[in-house]
């Protein structure tokens, strides 16, 4: 079948700082990844190492990245997933472009679509243009405007090898979760509210740059879907009590909601305005932005999901509950939290009855479990843990899917292992083990499992 004809399909993700290496190869600019990871020498709060994307798992250079397509290939996979890096584009965020970058993005496109497997671009995944970063970033308004003029320049470069644009990933993770916590490992300090209210201005940038975005792309005419993937986790009352609920309705305004209204409803919840107006006097929106986010609805939403979070009412943490760091379940633990796929059919069909079933795809779903769930053996990796979870999950995705949920696909994440942010190389994602030294890949049992499924189609069963 051709590319981009399916109606189902079956993918894999990945982002550009985390896989790509070459940080300085053919006139890219640094981005704010490259100066913290590099200059800052900071140590990474897991290994207690300073790590880098400098080499990452070396995805940039053509000889590997084609040997790496052959596995996708076997895989059976109908699509990729990955990030385009801006600073490789746009060196300086704005202005020159640089046509090595431009020239390796379309290489890539066109090596993929000669495999028969169908480019997904994700146009930022979090590594801004250092010299953006120094003139203020996604603090300032006029973020807005060098997005969508990069997002410009990605769009005409790729033309017709490109139909499915991811717009942001996970503004929630990169602005709310990780800037804070990287904010303080700089300052020596702890993650403030105020530090996270300020971000909230960041946010609606990112809001605002997706959403003009997409009214530019279908202005000039783009005839493929664009959407955002957001990172969705059902909030879950930790103790039982009426304070945790309570906690746990906020944290669901602020992690899921806060996005996918703006996405569905062209507003922010109504407790984010409260929350995050009544701590910083700049969160001021104004109507006619909200008339933007109404009138460039994306044509599909992309969910990335982990597990389920718990939260606790803390009347001393940011918005008074924690949640990333409390964890009562007898399930299973992921890195990323319990093993719970009942939730992914739960959170699936929510998305269905609260925002008009959209079309969905999974554009992240995956898992690490940590040391000594991978052994050696003839010649593959036995990672039985993530094997199950991945089996489970997609599961439990078509299982929303029988049950009327207009899910288009789904996404591993990650086909190989690489650099997983503030972790560094120390948790591993991949379905293909990466030795980070040699370069050499080699697939798990997890590999051959999700290849069964994919083998099996979405028809399940
Ligand atoms: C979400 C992010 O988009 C991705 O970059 C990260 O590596 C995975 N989740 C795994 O935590």
């Amino acid at each position: 079948m051709a590319v981009g004809t399916k109606d189902f399909l079956w993918g894999a993700a990945s982002a550009a700082f985390q896989v790509e290496g070459a940080w300085r190869a053919d006139g890219k600019g640094l981005s704010n990844w490259d100066v913290w990871t590099n200059d800052d020498k900071v140590t990474l709060p897991l290994t207690g190492k300073v790590e880098t994307g400098n080499v990452a798992i070396n995805a940039y250079d053509r000889t590997q990245y084609l040997a790496d397509i052959a596995l996708m290939q076997q895989l059976g996979l109908d699509c990729y997933r990955f990030s385009i890096a801006w600073s490789r584009v746009l060196p300086e965020g704005t202005g020159a472009v640089n046509p090595a970058g431009i020239a390796h993005y379309q290489r890539f496109c066109d090596d993929l679509i000669a495999a028969g497997i169908e480019p997904v671009v994700t146009l930022f995944h979090w590594d801004l243009p250092q010299a953006l970063e120094e003139q203020g970033g996604w603090h300032r308004r006029e973020s807005v405007d060098w997005y969508r003029g990069y997002a410009r320049v990605v769009r005409e470069a790729l033309g017709a090898r490109v139909s499915k644009y991811i717009t942001f990933n996970e503004p929630f993770i990169d602005l709310m979760l990780f800037r804070p916590m990287i904010a303080a490992i700089k300052s020596g300090g702890t993650v403030t509210e105020a530090m996270m209210a300020r971000q909230g201005l960041a946010l609606h940038h990112w809001m605002m740059a997706s959403a003009m975005t997409i009214g530019d792309f279908r202005a000039a005419g783009f005839d493929g879907t664009i959407g955002l993937a957001l990172p969705l986790m059902p909030t879950l009352n930790a103790r039982g009590t009426d304070e945790d609920a309570a906690a746990a309705e906020r944290a669901d305004a602020i992690i899921n909601r806060w996005c996918l209204d703006a996405m569905f409803k062209g507003r922010y919840p109504e407790a984010v305005m409260r929350i995050i107006g009544g701590l910083d006097p700049a969160f001021r929106i104004a109507e006619e932005d909200f008339a933007v986010l109404a009138a460039n609805r994306p044509d599909f939403l992309g969910v990335n999901f982990y597990a389920p979070t718990y939260v606790e009412h803390d009347a001393s943490a940011p918005f008074g509950f924690r949640w990333h760091d409390t964890n009562p379940d007898p399930a299973p633990q992921a890195f990323n939290g319990p093993v719970r796929p009942e939730y992914l059919t739960a959170l699936l069909e929510r998305i269905r009855d609260d925002y008009g079933n959209p079309p969905v795809y999974i554009t992240e779903n995956g898992a690490g479990f940590g040391e000594g769930d991978e052994v050696f053996r003839d010649g593959i990796v036995a990672d039985p843990l993530r094997a199950d979870y991945i089996e489970r999950h997609v599961e439990a995705a078509l299982e929303a899917r029988a049950r009327g949920v207009d899910l288009r696909g789904y996404m591993v994440w990650s086909l190989f292992d690489n650099f997983e942010w503030l972790w560094g190389y120390g948790r591993r994602f991949g379905i293909v083990h990466v030795d980070f030294e040699t370069q050499k890949r080699t697939p798990k049992e997890s590999f051959a499992a999700y290849r069964r499924l994919i083998a099996r189609g979405a028809g399940g069963g």
